[in-house]
């Protein structure tokens, strides 16, 4: 149901008092809880200020832009006209959390034009919803003016107090950093630099990557994130831990000069403040895909969730390698089986069709094979990586056809995968073909990769070129039929309302580091930060199920969780797709792997259940199609004991309950594979007293007995 009613709620005051003509609008959410009210200073400068109920969470920040060739657009401006609309709706995931999802706001359009010649004039969109606000920029058409260069947006966020941040520093090219927990005043990003990861950290300022979530010492939770990134660099927040401000900073690109390029008239993403007062409504919240346009892709029913497993954990636990062993023959050019190969190469025809059965006997319909394709010889560390991968030549130990015609006979379907080692100029040239490929053999998904320093040098992964190219692949993979899940990824801002084919995507410290990080791997924490942080943005490949956790083959190196947290992980973190990870020998007869035989990857419904930013948090989710409820619940590294209540379940039905959980002796460091496998009896009643050790946490199935 849509309406475009005039609503009480949107106040225009206009302050027409002898001292000054400055201007005030506010637009509250359909609840009163939220209001964001828009100011204009008597010198023409644009401000806004929001409130959650009676408490301000963001007090007055100034919005401006700076360009290149062109005065900056940020003082001398009056108000054209105001008008608000309210919109109540609900539409549905195709897969997702949860099925509906309703979408109600209130909007205000504010225009404005510089009171001076040039005159320019710009349209701000105010939404408040319920359990935020978001705010956009229109750059309206302007006479003689076709296009503008954007060196800065400077939109502020002043917060009204030194809260408590859950943070990770604004690198250019990568999201794959540990959260720090510290105030808005002790933010120190560049102390980052040198941090774990794939060799592409650029960090220069003191400034974090959204979502970054924080907590004021009202106990009310803030999330600052982005949505819809299109043609437009990402957003970052520059920290003044002084006046404690967090001011946007867009990601540049030195090769062009500028932040943004773009023709006029035109809309910025959108910038959005979850507000929440208990910090399990943040997850709930469904403020960055609402503030998304509809589907435009059409049907999407040729993709279906699934849970995959993959020639994957192997190669980063060293037992086997992505390159096959070719040397380069320095005369031609050419790179040549010479016969002394390594034999290390994983992606082989036999393992394949190993893990073809290992999946097809255990209800996982998928398989994803890295290192099938050539090229890997020349994939980390090389300045030159232009032109060495291409996305349709198998090793000859790979035999494409022959895997795909076994994979169908098994029903698992093979996902693809496309590193591009950053030369997004090289994977372009191929999209075509490599998804032409795709498309020929029956392949809808694929994984891609982005590792190392953006080619051309100078562009950096979150800058507009990137966001562009991420983009393109997404919107050409539609056309094939192919759903993307990027790593070394863009960030998601929702956009797979959209582009529903963004199935998944990294953009974290995933389960690849407690491989091999130097640094030891993700700490206990880690996944009780994501839930409130980078979850916030949208589904997660994260890669859960390892179950030899002390890792054999890696010294340094083990998993920090106990492995009833690794099984909640399928519940915790929300992804159509959920990857089984380890190897299929370290699966074989392990009881508690039938948890990820049993558990769902789609949702009917989603319940955050309790749960602390960093400590602690408990999901249920309903079975889309099923009736089946799976329940997980993670601890940081202290032990900590949670009361379940079963009130979500419907009254009068049975369900087959087993939970997997920790045992006294259970620890992530000491004796993390402990685990208690047992059939419960729960109804709507029951109350169960759950110990989660250190590191720990459980996981219950609930199968509807019909
Ligand atoms: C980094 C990705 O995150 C990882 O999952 C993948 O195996 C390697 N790149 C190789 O593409
Ligand atoms: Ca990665």
């Amino acid at each position: 149901m849509k309406s475009s009613l005039p609503i009480l709620s949107a106040l225009l005051l206009t302050l027409a008092s002898c001292q000054n003509s400055a201007t005030k609008v506010r637009i509250q959410s359909p609840n009163y809880t939220n209001t964001i009210q828009f100011e204009l200073s008597e010198e023409g400068l644009p401000y806004y200020l929001v409130y959650h109920d009676e408490t301000t969470v963001i007090d007055t920040s100034f919005l401006s832009f700076n360009f290149k060739n062109q005065p900056a657009l940020k003082s001398n401006l009056k108000v054209v006209s105001s008008n608000s609309t309210s919109i109540n709706e609900t539409w549905e995931m195709p897969w997702g959390e949860q099925r509906e999802v309703v979408n109600a706001y209130n909007e205000l359009v504010v225009e404005l034009e510089e009171v001076n010649i040039p005159n320019r004039r710009m349209a701000l969109y105010f939404r408040a919803y319920d359990d935020g606000i978001g705010f956009r920029y229109e750059f309206l058409a302007q006479e003689g003016v076709d296009s503008v260069i954007i060196m800065e947006e400077n939109t502020e966020f002043n917060l009204t107090g030194n809260h408590t941040t859950w943070w990770i520093p604004a690198d250019w090219d990568s999201y794959e950093h540990l959260y720090s927990t510290t105030k808005v005043s002790e933010i120190k990003a560049l102390e980052h630099e040198n941090a774990a990861g794939l060799g592409h950290t650029s960090i220069f300022h003191n400034a974090v990557h959204t979502p970054v979530t924080m907590k004021t010492q009202e106990g009310i939770h803030l999330s600052i994130h982005e949505a819809a990134l299109l043609d437009y660099a990402s957003m970052t927040l520059l920290v003044d831990t002084v006046n404690l401000r967090l001011t946007s900073q867009l990601v540049g690109s030195d090769r062009l000069g500028y932040k943004v390029k773009r023709a006029l008239p035109f809309k910025t993403p959108w910038r959005a403040v979850q507000i929440a007062d208990e910090a399990k409504d943040l997850i709930a919240s469904n403020l960055i895909v609402n503030l998304n346009e509809p589907n435009k892709i059409g049907d999407v029913s040729w993709f279906s969730p699934m849970k995959y497993m993959g020639i994957w954990w192997e190669m980063h636990i060293d037992v086997g390698s992505w390159d096959y062993g070719m040397t380069m023959d320095e005369k031609t050019g050419q790179w040549v089986d010479t016969g002394k190969a390594h034999g290390r190469h994983s992606a082989t025809t036999e393992n394949t069709k190993r893990y073809i059965d290992f999946a097809s006997k255990n209800n996982i319909s998928g398989l994803l094979v890295e290192g099938w394709n050539t090229g890997w010889e020349r994939w980390i560390g090389f300045e030159d990586r232009e032109g060495v991968f291409d996305f349709v030549t198998p090793y000859s130990d790979y035999d494409f056809d022959e895997v795909i015609r076994y994979s169908k006979e098994k029903g698992v379907e093979i996902i693809m995968h496309h590193e591009t080692s950053a030369a997004p100029r090289t994977y372009e040239k191929q999209l075509d073909t490599a998804y032409q490929l795709m498309a020929k053999h029956g392949i809808h998904s694929v994984k891609s990769g982005y590792v190392g320093k953006i080619i051309p040098k100078g562009e950096y992964h979150h800058g507009q070129w990137m966001v562009n190219h991420y983009q393109k692949a997404v919107e050409k993979a539609a056309k094939y039929q192919v759903a993307v899940n990027a790593h070394e990824p863009i960030k998601a801002t929702g956009l797979r309302r959209t582009y529903p084919n963004t199935i998944s995507r990294e953009g974290l410290r995933g389960q690849e580091f407690n491989a091999w990080a130097p640094d030891g791997g993700n700490p206990p924490e880690h996944l009780a930060i994501v839930a409130f942080t980078r979850m916030l943005a949208g589904p997660i490949d994260f890669t859960p199920g390892v179950f030899d956790i002390l890792l054999p083959t890696k010294e340094k190196n083990q998993i920090n969780t106990t492995l009833a947290h690794q099984l909640a992980l399928y519940v915790v973190i929300y992804s159509p797709i959920q990857m089984a990870c380890d190897l299929p020998q370290n699966y074989e007869n392990q009881p508690a792997f039938q948890f990820i035989r049993d558990v769902g990857v789609d949702w009917e419904q989603s319940k955050v259940l309790d749960g602390e930013i960093g400590d602690f948090v408990v999901i249920a989710r309903e079975e889309k199609g099923t009736g089946n409820w799976f329940v997980g619940g993670i601890s940081d590294e202290k032990q900590r004991s949670f009361t379940l209540n079963f009130d979500f379940l419907e009254k009068d039905k049975s369900y087959l309950t087993t939970i997997y959980r920790d045992k006294d002796n259970s620890h992530y460091r000491s004796n993390p594979t402990s685990i208690e496998i047992e059939q419960i009896e729960v109804s709507k009643n029951t109350s169960l007293e759950i110990l989660m050790k250190e590191g720990g946490g459980f996981a219950i199935s609930m199968l509807l007995q019909k």
